[in-house]
């Protein structure tokens, strides 16, 4: 398949940096997976990465009545979206914003008593972003991710295409389990996003969106037809939702820790992605 041209990603952007999430998860989702981060501090230090334009981050600010939260996307727009939005709701003192690689996220090591990620960590692969967050949780510390997964064999061609084209090393729920142990974590628990998770602040705003646009693109030929590519995402959740999920992971960096197979590898000398021991600052 073409790599996609700078007119796709042009209007791929206006669709998606207008919604109120750029993926599946809700507040309630985000609390259930909050209540099983048992034994956090009054005060817990957050990183929220690939934050996009917050929509998460806000819900946790008012879950968590206090502590502070730093979030973290690569995609700047975004970032100035949150930044507007944390202004707005007098949150300064307490969410920061960085633009920024979570691979790489120039954060002392073992400062953070939750991590959250929402349908970012596999941009850098999971067992990367895996190995990244538990450099950066204090022994103990808990981290609260979502990660799609497959649910069913054979998957239709069109969903086999979209999935192959956005996250092509996607596994099961018993792989993502195996990774999250394999990296040293303890598995805490873990439940599928409902359906109304995908709808409610992503699918039927991007929806919304896309009819406002072919308004303004109507006798644009390509601009509908990258509607068109845009709109296929929501239909194909529509007839085929069954075969793939969306899972809440709750996970433990356990205080006493055994050796994770990540540790070894930095041991043997794979780079700490530019995280600095804090003795060492
Ligand atoms: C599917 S969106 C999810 C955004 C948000 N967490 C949500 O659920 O609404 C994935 C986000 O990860 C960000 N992202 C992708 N690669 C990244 C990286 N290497 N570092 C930081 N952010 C990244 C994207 O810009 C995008 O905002």
């Amino acid at each position: 398949m073409n790599q996609p041209g700078p007119r796709f990603w042009e209007i791929f952007f206006e669709v998606y940096e207008s919604l109120p999430r750029q993926g599946p998860g809700n507040r309630a989702c985000a609390a259930r997976a909050l209540a099983l981060c048992r034994d956090l501090p009054q005060s817990p230090a957050i990183l929220d990465l690939g934050c996009g334009v917050g929509g998460q981050t806000l819900q946790l600010a008012e879950l968590v009545a206090s502590g502070s939260i730093v979030a973290i996307d690569s995609h700047a727009p975004s970032i100035e979206r949150l930044q507007a939005a944390i202004s707005e709701r007098g949150l300064v003192q307490r969410v920061s914003t960085i633009v920024g690689d979570m691979a790489c996220p120039q954060q002392p090591r073992g400062s953070f008593d939750l991590i959250w990620s929402e349908g970012a960590l596999y941009n850098i692969g999971l067992r990367n972003a895996l190995r990244v967050c538990h450099e950066l949780l204090r022994p103990g510390g808990c981290l609260a991710f979502t990660d799609a997964v497959w649910r069913k064999e054979d998957p239709p061609p069109a969903v086999k295409a979209s999935f192959d084209l956005d996250y092509p090393t996607m596994g099961w729920l018993d792989d993502d389990v195996a990774a999250i142990e394999g990296c040293g974590f303890d598995l805490v628990g873990h439940f599928t996003l409902p359906d109304e998770a995908w709808w409610d602040d992503f699918y039927t705003p991007m929806e919304t969106r896309i009819a406002e646009l072919r308004g303004k693109y109507s006798g644009d030929v390509e601009a509908s037809a990258i509607l068109d590519q845009l709109a296929e995402e929501p239909r194909m959740h529509r007839r085929h939702s069954d075969f793939y999920a969306y899972e809440y992971f709750v996970a433990r960096r356990p205080l006493a820790q055994t050796r994770p197979e990540t540790i070894d590898a930095l041991e043997q000398g794979t780079p700490a992605d530019g995280l600095t021991p804090a003795a060492e600052r």
